[in-house]
């Protein structure tokens, strides 16, 4: 494949790549990694480029490693706040000199600068399942340069980048990697799907043996289910959904456990906007944390996985999280934090 046919392309959803193309970005990233280990720049790639940065939401790791990364890659991150500037808003959701609207903004940011990034999910969507995602689609209608998804209500396509790649480098590849995605209980019930549904489509679309755990209740789009049925089929990989959290440790190389939303919490026709029903099924589940017992079901080489943040405590204890070295099983979840910053600067140089 031509790294050629990346460029100018946004990055929306891992759907819209093919597993050869995903591959090349992760060759990419492991490269600018070794590079930048000996210390050799590669300040050249975006020189003089800018990224327009908006976030609806809070963030650490996405947008330090955005910055970063640009940095790194000689160009310049700008970060947006929607609260000061027009808050982008798509039709019908405008209120006159406080909102602008989507195809407005994006057709003024692209003759300004390379490309256009966006967080938005839960709140600025009201909980409208798909109304962040439809939004970023709105962005690139409109903008003649890329726009990439820092995650929104569907999809978390860059944390999920970051997370195959570290399974490659502990694995030194995919097949017959073990993989359990798996909800973990919060004492907030406000976490978005994106990531455990971009988890399990990397993870599918790589061919490795994927459970997603999950209580009844906390189930995921059934698209991207059977996307994934479909990734698992194609790829020679495996694809199955269990309620047993042990029983979906057990063998497991990789355990990724994490918080996320339950059904009720989202707008009608997805969800009830109900949100004490949402508690209450969080609140049934409270033995769902990853423990060194838990880790114990695993493979002896297995990683502990997590995006961050994550609630110790509730979601992982301590002992699990910051095992992250000696023998036996070890937490990579620093690791995967890390790979942020290599996968995003592999995709912004190939698409910018
Ligand atoms: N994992 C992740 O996206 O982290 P932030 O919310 O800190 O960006």
């Amino acid at each position: 494949m031509k790294a050629k046919s990346l460029r100018g392309r946004d990055f929306l959803a891992e759907t819209d790549f093919t597993r050869e193309e995903i591959e090349t970005i992760l060759d990419v990233a492991q490269d600018l990694k070794r590079e930048r280990a000996k210390g050799v720049p590669h300040d050249q790639l975006l020189r003089g480029k800018t990224l327009f940065m908006i976030f609806y939401n809070q963030s650490l790791r996405t947008r330090n490693s955005f910055e970063a990364g640009m940095t790194q890659l000689g160009g310049h991150a700008h970060y947006l706040d929607p609260d000061k500037i027009y808050t982008p808003a798509m039709e019908g959701r405008e209120v006159a000199y406080s909102t602008e609207r989507v195809s407005d903004v994006a057709r003024v940011l692209d003759r300004m600068g390379d490309a256009i990034a966006i967080r938005c999910y839960g709140d600025p969507v009201d909980w409208e399942y798909g109304g962040a995602h439809a939004m970023l689609q709105e962005f690139a209608r409109w903008s003649e340069i890329p726009v990439l998804n820092m995650e929104d209500d569907v999809y978390h396509p860059f944390q999920g980048l970051a997370d195959i790649l570290t399974v490659k480098e502990k694995f030194g590849g995919f097949k017959g990697v073990k993989f359990t995605m798996s909800w973990a209980y919060s004492p907030s019930v406000h976490k978005p799907r994106a990531v455990p549904q971009s988890a399990i489509l990397y993870a599918t679309m790589m061919g490795m043996d994927v459970t997603l755990a999950h209580p009844k209740g906390m189930e995921l789009d059934p698209k991207i289910l059977a996307q994934c049925e479909a990734y698992a089929a194609t790829y020679s990989g495996t694809f199955r959904i269990s309620n047993d959290f042990e029983g979906a440790m057990e063998g497991a190389h990789v355990v990724y456990p994490k918080a996320w939303c339950a059904t009720p919490i989202f707008q009608p026709p997805v969800g009830e906007s109900d949100g004490k029903k949402t508690q209450a099924i969080f609140d049934e589940h409270k033995d769902w944390i990853c423990t060194q017992r838990t880790m114990a079901l695993a493979d002896q080489s297995a990683i502990y996985m997590h995006c961050l943040p994550c609630d110790r405590g509730f979601e992982v204890a301590n002992d699990v999280i910051d095992k992250t070295s000696g023998t036996g099983w070890l937490s990579a979840a620093f690791d995967e934090a890390e790979n942020r910053l290599h996968v995003q600067k592999a995709v912004m140089s190939l698409v910018m």
